[in-house]
C-alpha cells in the first residue's frame, strides 16, 4: 500500500466513524482515526452527555480505544469535522502521552479532498511531561 493509499484509508475510516458521533447537544460531529505502528486503524467519535462536561472528544475515544487494545505507538491521526478544525488542547495533551510527534490530517467533512496536514509538535510544542 502506498503512503497516499494509507492516508486515504485513514481518512475514509475517520469519515465513517464521524457518522457514529453522539452529538446530541452540540450537533457538532467529529470522527477520528489512528493508524497504529503495525498498520491497524482504530477509530473514535465524540460522545456527549447530558452532563456536558462528561463529553469525550473523538480523538480521545480513538486513543483510549487503541491503548486499551494494546497499541501505544502510532503513525498518524486523521480528524474529520465540519471545517477541518484542529484537535482541542485536552486531546493534544492526551496524544502527547504516547507520541513525541505525530502527523495529523485535518479533514473538512464537506471537502474531504482538501486535506490539511499538521503535526502534534506544531499543535502542542510544550506538552506537560513529568519526565522532562
Ligand atoms: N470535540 C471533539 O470531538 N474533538 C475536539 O478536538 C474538540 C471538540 C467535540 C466535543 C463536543 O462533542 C463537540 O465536539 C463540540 O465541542
Amino acid at each position: 500500500m502506498t503512503a497516499t493509499d494509507a492516508q486515504d484509508k485513514l481518512i475514509a475510516a475517520a469519515m465513517a466513524a464521524r457518522q457514529h458521533a453522539y452529538a446530541k447537544y452540540s450537533k457538532f460531529q467529529v470522527g477520528a482515526a489512528l493508524l497504529t505502528a503495525d498498520g491497524q486503524i482504530i477509530t473514535g467519535a465524540n460522545v456527549e452527555n447530558a452532563s456536558y462536561g462528561l463529553t469525550i472528544c473523538a480523538e480521545r475515544v480513538a486513543i483510549h480505544a487503541a491503548v486499551a487494545a494494546g497499541h501505544r505507538s502510532f503513525q498518524a491521526l486523521a480528524v474529520v469535522t465540519a471545517g477541518g478544525l484542529t484537535p482541542c488542547g485536552a486531546c493534544r495533551q492526551v496524544i502527547a502521552e504516547f507520541c513525541d510527534d505525530l502527523p495529523i490530517y485535518l479533514v473538512d467533512a464537506n471537502k474531504p479532498v482538501a486535506v490539511a496536514s499538521t503535526n502534534l509538535a506544531e499543535l502542542l510544542p510544550q506538552p506537560f511531561n513529568l519526565d522532562r
